[in-house]
């Protein structure tokens, strides 16, 4: 597992699984080939561990919990001590039902309406999370299908019925409805919330709304109510056949659904359904920035917190959906899908699948395409199926929602929603743990491939999906990246894509050959997967004055890098998730917001810009305090800068920089980009 030094420029990049105890889970112990298909499906460790315990240690005793009247029936949850050095006494509601479970024929399915319940429901127990995992090796399939559920948590000082004396709250009595809504009109003002979605560490296919990863109390400090729901993930997250029956993306119905929750329940949790945040991180992020864009959740939240992604990354979007779902069918049963391909057969396919299938299969549509990086077949798609013919009229009974009419770009573009505040950024060194979970000094041929193909690590958006195609009168070059196995199909480029494979070559390598130029290689994946969407997304909002953009990049390292402190990294740079140990309490992580170091100062810092945004859409509001604390000015980035941008800088220091957010390749993306529109476009 050791893996060999890079050479080259003397760069070694160790990536041997560092990880605590807990976090250790056994399958990175085992060695080949389960860890060539580790490789080659490249899965970063999930941000929490494998089996997702649950550990509430700070939970104080549960019979006294305060009680809240959501709309379906009352709450009961649990007072919690905060941890790492917090003190904070916060009321805990795990576990919610937002949404029916989506089983059975409700598989793949829009979420439908939560059922009622009589009496008092516990909310102590987070909800599982949804299937994840690798059927084939010792890790299994966790999680369960019944899975959509969401954490409420607000610090104790602003729930009714509550003092803020260190003693548990005497039990407040089950309320009828209409004494709810007075004796819950809290003695403070409602407090605004932060409802964020989990990231994944392998986009859109892993991850927990749970308290392992996203521990609240740094951000409840800061008097905010935090909401953290799950979401389907994998094929049972984006499968689409464009059809009635399997509609596409059911986790962005589902973060909707919970969102659509929140709005109508926010006020019995002491918090302001008018002043709701949506954050998120990585395809968290592109979730919610799809919620920002689409008009099926306008009006719901008021700003946006989007942290190393956005609904423009190329690995947010797909129109290749039904292609891939028809694929994961036939993987799953060769029998059905040779005999015919026609919608309703290869839905029954799916609908049928256990769960371990449908990981396994999805497992196998990816590793059929091992050249692409990070290849990830089941995404956000286009929802075409009134166009094709196969949903009803809109408005029927039992109709399926359209969630995505349109391509993110073409939403960025026609702006059928008027924009909100946003602040988003990235890390310094984004795509390291990527380039190291490549493994190219173990596997020396993969890296000569891309030498001789460069064109394989463009990004799969450069030019546009076809709704933004149609804005700038542009068409598509036939690219096709083929698939292997049992239907081998021999990927297609044709000359333009080599002749921009030429132009990266030329701008990242200086012509040269890449093999020994791993830092190269990492700014350009760097670029690709994370910095030019969002760039190009800050400079769009800025040209089209929508509301204030924040822009910042994470370049602190210190104990709390969640990414670092898991690997063995001899490269300077805060890597993807890095920034997650500043905002979230994450277990494991010893995290100790009293002891007198930089990294506890940096905790203080971002949790203090993360709330002053959710409270106030401005990360420094007016008037400006300079202090330690927050030493720089934090101004949106505005047009006269163009093309830099104003980007706060949070190392060691915090200052604001003038400069392109994501380095200095990005005026090379950016004519790139424009050129493949006419000249238009982001
Ligand atoms: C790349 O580096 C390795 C080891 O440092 C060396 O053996 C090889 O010749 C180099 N290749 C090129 C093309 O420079
Ligand atoms: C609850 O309080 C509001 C004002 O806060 C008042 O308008 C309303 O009539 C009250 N409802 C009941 C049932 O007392
Ligand atoms: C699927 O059906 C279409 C027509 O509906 C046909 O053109 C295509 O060849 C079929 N594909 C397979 C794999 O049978
Ligand atoms: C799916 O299951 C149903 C009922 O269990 C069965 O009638 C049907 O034949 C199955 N379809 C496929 C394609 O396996
Ligand atoms: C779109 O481009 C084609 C050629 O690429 C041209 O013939 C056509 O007139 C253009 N349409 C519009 C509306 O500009
Ligand atoms: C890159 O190196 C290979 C040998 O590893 C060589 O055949 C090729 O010509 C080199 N290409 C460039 C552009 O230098
Ligand atoms: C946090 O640090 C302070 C000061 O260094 C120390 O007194 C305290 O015990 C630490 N708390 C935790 C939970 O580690």
């Amino acid at each position: 597992m050791h893996a060999a030094a890079m050479g080259g420029d003397g760069c070694t990049c160790r990536c041997a699984c560092a990880c605590t105890p807990r976090r250790c889970p056994a399958a990175a112990r085992l060695l080949s080939p389960l860890l060539l298909a580790a490789v080659l499906l490249q899965l970063l460790l999930p941000l929490a561990a494998a089996a997702y315990p649950q550990v509430h240690a700070h939970d104080l005793r549960s019979e006294d919990g305060p009680e809240v009247r959501a709309e379906q029936g009352v709450l009961r949850g649990v007072w919690v001590l905060g941890a790492a050095g917090t003190g904070i006494k916060f009321a805990a509601f795990r576990g919610i039902p937002f949404a029916a479970p989506p089983v059975g024929p409700l598989r793949f399915k829009a979420p439908r309406a939560p059922e009622p319940w009589e009496g008092v429901r516990d909310a102590v127990a987070e909800g599982p999370v949804c299937p994840q995992g690798q059927p084939d090796s010792a890790e299994g399939v966790l999680g369960d299908e019944d899975c959509l559920y969401l954490n409420v948590y607000v610090p104790a000082a602003s729930l009714a019925g509550e003092t803020t004396t260190d003693a548990p709250a005497t039990t407040t009595t089950t309320m009828s409805p209409e004494e709810a809504v007075n004796d819950t009109a809290p003695a403070r003002p409602l407090l605004p919330v932060l409802f964020f979605l989990h990231g994944s560490g392998s986009w859109f296919q892993r991850g927990s709304a749970g308290a392992l990863d996203l521990g609240p109390e740094l951000l409840l400090q800061h008097d905010i109510v935090v909401v953290t729901p799950s979401f389907r993930l994998g094929a049972l997250g984006f499968a689409s056949l464009d059809s009635e029956g399997v509609p596409g993306n059911a986790a962005l119905k589902d973060a909707l659904a919970a969102l659509r929750w929140l709005h109508g329940n926010a006020r019995a949790f002491g918090a302001d359904k008018d002043r709701i945040t949506v954050g998120g991180h990585g395809s968290g992020a592109a979730l919610a920035h799809y919620l920002t864009l689409a008009p099926a959740a306008a009006g719901l939240a008021r700003a946006a917190i989007l942290q190393s992604g956005s609904a423009l990354a190329q690995w947010a979007y797909t129109q290749d959906h039904v292609r891939y779902a028809t694929e994961l069918a036939a993987r799953i049963d060769p029998e059905a899908a040779r005999l015919s391909n026609d919608t309703q057969d290869v839905e029954d396919v799916l609908r049928n699948a256990t769960v371990a299938q449908l990981l396994r299969g999805h497992a196998e549509v990816t590793l059929a395409r091992p050249h692409r990086v990070n290849f990830v077949p089941f995404v956000p798609s286009p929802e075409r199926r009134l166009q094709r013919g196969l949903g009803h009229g809109l408005g029927e009974e039992d109709e399926e929602e359209v969630f995505l009419p349109h391509d993110p770009e073409y939403l960025v573009v026609k702006r059928p929603v008027p924009s909100l505040p946003i602040l988003m950024g990235v890390t310094s060194q984004e795509a390291l743990l990527r380039f190291c979970n490549l493994k190219w000094d173990l596997f020396p041929e993969r890296m000569e491939l891309y030498n001789t193909e460069l064109w394989h690590l463009l990004p799969l958006n450069l030019w546009p999906s076809d709704d933004t195609a149609a804005v700038f009168n542009v068409s598509r070059p036939p690219v096709d990246h083929g698939a292997g196995g049992e239907d081998e199909q021999p990927p297609t480029f044709p000359s333009e894509v080599r002749d921009i494979a030429d132009q990266v070559r030329e701008e990242y390598f200086g012509g040269a050959n890449i093999t020994n130029s791993s830092q190269q290689v990492v700014e350009l994946l760097n670029d690709v997967f994370y910095n030019a969407d969002i760039h190009r997304l800050a400079t769009r909002r800025v040209q089209a004055a929508a509301q204030p953009t924040y822009l910042y990049r994470f370049s602190f390292e210190g104990e709390y890098n969640v990414g670092r402190a898991r690997r063995r990294l001899d490269r300077p740079g805060a890597v993807h998730t890095d920034e997650m140990g500043y905002i979230w309490r994450v277990e494991g992580l010893g995290q100790n917001v009293t002891a007198d170091t930089a990294a506890a100062l940096t905790i203080k810092r971002v949790t203090t810009l993360w709330t002053n945004f959710v409270k106030t859409g401005s990360p420094v509001p007016e008037p400006l305090e300079l202090t330690e604390l927050i030493p720089d000015a934090w101004p949106p980035t505005e047009a006269d800068t163009l093309p830099k941008q104003a980007v706060m800088d949070i190392g060691e220091k915090m200052q604001l920089r003038v400069e392109p957010l994501g380095g200095r390749h990005m005026n090379f993306w950016r004519i790139e980009y424009r050129n493949l529109r006419n000249g238009g476009g982001l």
